[in-house]
């Protein structure tokens, strides 16, 4: 962000007035006339804010709801929590009264929380953490603290907060904050939220640029970890690539993907009343696995089907867990696939249909892919080396074909400690 399109100035009616002119030019002329005609009307500065938030608005669907009526910055748009990922992580501060959110950034966390509680909501906050002998029923957070050190994302969180309806009658009370988050008092908190920036200085060298390491933040995550020790109910944002290591004995390390991403982890104090240590949650139909207790998994030859977890399943480390649940085996100890007899409907990995399962080999693969009249196929490689564009020139398939049913998925593994091949077809559920 430049000092000429700073976002602040579309919240006076002139700034409005040129986001709507800017958003309607957009809809009707090629781009470069869009900015001369823009500059024609208004101040150089209101101008080019307008112009810059039209476009961050233009992407902004891909997250909020509301999109139309939030303001943004380019950073904090990339570091927001998408609405249906907030929703979920605010639905377990049910029942706590008054909240922080500390680094709130725009607000993409902010939005949900003040809508957190009431019919909606699952609570899972401890009594522990409501002074004052609260209720335990869940009820909705009434006034939320809201602190980033950025004054622009401060302003634009209170905004974007307001616009999912926080200040109206019945909904919570937003009161933003411009300070360092480690000089805020937290008395009087119930819970506490963090989503700690990732730093600038934690990118990876030049073998990973852009690439930010996990578990290095601004604020740090000890930091993060320690405010629990004023207010015991903490929730921390971080990255899924987090060395569980790092996650404190007694919080439970939340792995979230939407659809197949994995998105984040979210680590939560014990006054959170975790159900273990490790969960893996799948939105947007928000389905949460957890450890299911019993004994090993058998390892044994791939069966009719093959599930290939959700990569939240993987990460959070419950592949067993969720081979138990839905009666499965290992196809090897050390590889992710769950093998089984008949099909199922389960939101935790993709269902496979087997149609091929031998030991690998290439040459052998492409005569039965041909004898199966596949020409194009999805190659999965797990646990298997190999350059999948090599070995999809040796298979002779074209590419990744949408045309059914002469699509298929390759899965490249192992299975009984040796390399194995799957040709399968998608279940779907
Ligand atoms: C990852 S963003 C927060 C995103 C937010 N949860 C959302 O969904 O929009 C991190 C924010 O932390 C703020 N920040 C970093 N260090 C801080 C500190 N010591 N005190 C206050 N804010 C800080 C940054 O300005 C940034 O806005």
């Amino acid at each position: 962000m430049s000092v000429n399109d700073d976002p602040r100035v579309l919240l006076t009616p002139r700034g409005a007035a040129a986001l709507a002119r800017a958003a309607a030019l957009r809809a009707e002329r090629p781009e470069l006339t869009v900015a001369a005609e823009l500059r024609r009307e208004f101040p150089p500065d209101i101008a080019a804010a307008a112009l810059a938030q039209a476009e961050l608005r233009g992407a902004a669907p891909a997250k909020f709801s509301r999109a139309g009526e939030m303001l943004f910055t380019r950073g904090g748009y990339e570091q927001a929590s998408s609405e249906v990922i907030a929703r979920h992580r605010a639905a377990r501060f049910a029942g706590a009264i008054r909240v922080a959110d500390l680094c709130c950034g725009i607000g993409g966390d902010l939005l949900a929380l003040g809508q957190a509680g009431g019919a909606r909501s699952q609570a899972i906050v401890s009594g522990a953490c409501l002074p004052g002998g609260h209720p335990r029923t869940p009820e909705a957070v009434r006034e939320i603290m809201a602190v980033d050190r950025d004054p622009v994302h401060a302003r634009l969180a209170l905004h974007n907060a307001t616009v999912y309806g926080a200040g109206a009658h019945g909904a919570a009370s937003v009161r933003a904050i411009v300070a360092d988050v480690r000089d805020v008092p937290l008395r009087g908190c119930d819970a506490v939220f963090i989503d700690p920036a990732r730093r600038a200085d934690a990118r990876g060298g030049s073998r990973s640029p852009g690439r930010f390491r996990a578990g290095v933040s601004e604020p740090s995550l000890d930091w993060c970890f320690a405010v629990s020790e004023r207010v015991p109910a903490v929730c921390v944002k971080a990255a899924p690539g987090l060395p569980a290591e790092l996650v404190p004995p007694g919080w439970e390390a939340e792995f979230i993907a939407d659809g197949r991403d994995l998105k984040e982890a979210v680590l939560w104090s014990p006054a959170f009343e975790a159900t273990g240590p490790r969960r893996a949650t799948v939105l947007p139909g928000g389905h949460s696995l957890t450890a299911v207790p019993g004994d090993p998994v058998a390892v044994a030859e791939p069966g009719e089907y093959l599930l290939d977890p959700s990569p939240a399943v993987t990460r959070a480390g419950l592949v067993e867990d969720l081979a138990r649940t839905v009666g499965g085996w290992k196809i090897d100890s050390q590889i992710a696939f769950i093998a089984i007899n008949h099909p199922v409907a389960t939101p935790f990995a993709r269902t496979l249909r087997v149609l091929h399962s031998a030991p690998w080999n290439e040459k052998r693969f492409a005569t039965r892919l041909r004898e199966l009249g596949i020409g194009a196929a999805d190659l999965r490689r797990r646990g298997l080396a190999g350059d999948v564009e090599r070995i999809r020139r040796g298979l002779k398939l074209a590419g990744t074909g949408r045309s059914r049913p002469h699509r298929a998925t390759v899965v490249l593994t192992r299975a009984a400690d040796r390399p194995w091949g799957l040709i399968c077809a998608d279940v779907r559920g």
